[in-house]
């Protein structure tokens, strides 16, 4: 059992008003909120041992370094990763799928074939196509039905000698639908191509163990685990990351730099050009030894208590649609009502004091399959609580009658 008055307790934010009536935080697939535990490590970092890592001999870099390398194997065991070097940092999901987009320029040609899912946002779509123009590769997609859920059966058929690489989220941003990945990995593996899964939206609710899903590349962000933004890690199995070349040039990437000829560093470093984030990678093991200590199983049931009670509660409302409606889904709830525009009924909420995202979210195909201009988007953390949801039920309740 969750116990969310002591756990709200440990997030100051959710104590302050806005507008003039408590905050009711319901934004958590944009960023989640931060309990005092990780902001503690954000103020200690700086308070205490602020110094440049791998590159000292003083003993606050070896201070920085040493905590630096143990955020490292926290998230290593998180993901159940072989090697900790195959735990990379990057500044967030999409930072990570750039590099592998880049690394891959290097392996395709022309006529090769790599495959996306209809249910991808923008950051999951766009590198892919950039890939694809500079490498004469052909971009396929995994369509979707009406409950948001990707056609398994038409995947299949878009597998073939040719794929490379597949990319699909874990989870989907702007529905909440969580994708048979297991299926996907070795349907893709049977053809010899590599596969990597936008972890962004289903580590905030699922532990994914990456050895036990066989997936080449596993890309999250810090920011939507209880962690700060701009940090993130990418993970990626060692014999690929050994293939890849490396994204950036820079400091400490380097075994060895004359002007005649660079030698690349082991991993991670190859991967690791440049002044990291040191507070973000330290204070992102901080987040999930906080999450880790409710448990991920008791997370998620709390989230689908949610999930269940609000999607029941909303859809009592005259005229509200509910899009994705997969029976496998996070605590996401994206809905329309009428004609009524989404902008409009987030900025009346907002005056309630509760926060919501409203719009495309990032994933235009998705709204164009649903042919809307977007959604509203109510996204549940463990942090929220049944009362916060009647709450919110009764606001968009008043903005549909206002609006209509
Ligand atoms: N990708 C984040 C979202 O879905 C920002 O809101």
């Amino acid at each position: 059992m969750l116990d969310v008055t002591a756990i709200r307790k440990d997030f100051p934010i959710l104590s302050r008003e806005v507008n003039g009536k408590p905050l009711i935080y319901f934004d958590n697939a944009a960023t989640s909120q931060t309990p005092k535990q990780v902001i503690d490590v954000i103020v200690d970092y700086y308070s205490n041992y602020n110094a440049n890592i791998h590159r000292g001999v003083h003993t606050l870099s070896q201070e920085a370094t040493d905590k630096y390398e143990a955020a490292r194997k926290t998230i290593q065991t998180h993901f159940n990763a072989a090697k900790s070097h195959e735990i990379i940092f990057t500044s967030g999901t999409t930072h990570g799928i750039n590099m592998i987009a880049n690394g891959f320029a290097s392996l395709l040609k022309e006529g090769d074939e790599v495959i996306v899912s209809a249910l991808e946002h923008h950051s999951n779509i766009v590198p892919w196509q950039m890939l694809c123009e500079k490498t004469g590769a052909i971009l396929k997609v995994i369509p979707m039905n009406e409950n948001g859920e990707l056609l398994m059966t038409a995947y299949e058929t878009l597998l073939t000698e040719n794929t490379k690489l597949v990319f699909v989220n874990h989870v989907s941003n702007a529905l909440g639908t969580i994708n048979p990945i297991e299926t996907i990995i070795n349907k893709a593996h049977e053809v010899g191509a590599a596969v990597l899964i936008d972890g962004a939206q289903a580590s905030p609710h699922i532990k994914a163990d990456v050895q036990a899903l066989d997936v080449d590349f596993y890309v999250v962000s810090a920011h939507k685990m209880c962690g700060p933004t701009g940090v993130g890690v990418l993970y990626g199995k060692e014999e690929w990351l050994n293939k890849l070349p490396p994204y950036q040039g820079g400091g400490e990437m380097i075994a060895e730099v004359t002007f005649e000829k660079t030698t690349y560093a082991d991993l991670p470093h190859k991967f690791e050009a440049g002044t990291p984030n040191i507070c973000g990678g330290i204070t992102f093991g901080a987040a999930l030894d906080y999450m880790n200590a409710i448990g991920f199983d008791t997370i998620a049931s709390y989230e689908n208590e949610l999930l269940e009670y609000a999607t029941a509660k909303l859809l009592d409302i005259d005229g509200l649609r509910i899009y994705g409606n997969s029976n496998q889904k996070t605590s996401v709830i994206s809905f329309n009502i009428g004609n009524v525009h989404p902008y409009d009924i987030g900025t009346i909420v907002d005056k309630l004091g509760i926060a919501v995202r409203t719009g495309h979210h990032c994933a235009q195909p998705i709204m164009d399959f649903y042919n809307i201009p977007g959604t509203v988007r109510a996204s549940f953390s463990f942090y929220n609580t049944k009362e916060e949801i009647d709450i919110f039920v009764e606001a968009v309740k008043k903005a549909a009658f206002m609006l209509q």
